[in-house]
């Protein structure tokens, strides 16, 4: 199933709450809300206390992208507050087996994620054990770049490794992403789409609206 994920960081924070209930009454699944440390990529982004906030703004899935060194340490944190999806960095993570499976005892999806260098190859040991694999479409650290076009290479790479294991996991893509190529990004293999300028600058029911017209 095709699902699309609106990623906060583009959104206007005085009016943050109203801009979620907006995108989840056009019909967006998920919310995508990115977490940065200013270690692991330059920006620093929001944590804890915003995410607690705007789980009161909707019951759709909080798909929480940590971009933060070592997240073994804030896992616990994280699923208390309301995340349903924690998505790493098999870059930031020393044991990337324990942070699986710590976020498993608190009962929640698991997202490995990559950044465009990191060779897909990577990801095989962890591809049975993972509900999805977020293949970064552009550095990960700031929204509004373009899409760095061996993605889409990338991201029939993981489809192939997933499909001759027999697996169905979730792909999802960050970065870049538009209504002038989602086609193409689904068409390669993704089925979890990301999109934070695209959706949150200008009308945010009408950009919703022209995903899903495209992705369903
Ligand atoms: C970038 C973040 C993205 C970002 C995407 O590091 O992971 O989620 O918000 O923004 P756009 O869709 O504008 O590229
Ligand atoms: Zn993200």
């Amino acid at each position: 199933m095709n699902l699309l994920s609106p990623s906060i960081l583009s959104a206007d924070f005085t009016i943050l709450g109203q801009q979620i209930e907006e995108a989840d009454r056009a019909g967006a699944q998920y919310i995508h809300i990115d977490v940065m440390d200013g270690i692991f990529v330059p920006s620093i982004s929001y944590g804890m206390p915003v995410i607690k906030s705007i789980r009161k703004a909707t019951d759709k899935v909080f798909d929480v992208h940590l971009m933060i060194k070592d997240p073994i340490r804030y896992i616990e944190e994280f699923a208390e507050i309301g995340a349903d999806i924690i998505t790493f960095h098999l870059e930031a993570a020393p044991d990337v087996n324990a942070v699986i499976e710590k976020i498993r005892a608190c009962g929640k999806k698991v997202g490995l994620s990559i950044k465009p260098g990191t060779p897909v190859e990577e990801l095989v040991p962890y591809l049975d054990k993972v509900d999805m694999i977020l293949v970064m479409t552009v550095e990960p650290g700031f929204g509004g770049q373009s899409i760095i076009p061996e993605s889409f290479d990338r991201v029939r790479a993981v489809r192939k490794m997933l499909d001759d294991r027999k697996l169905d996991t979730d792909i999802q893509v960050d970065g870049g992403i538009c209504t002038g190529n989602v086609k193409s990004i689904l068409e390669a293999g993704a089925n979890v789409v990301v999109a934070g300028s695209a959706v949150f600058k200008g009308n945010i029911s009408e950009n919703v609206k022209g995903f899903l017209d495209i992705m369903q």
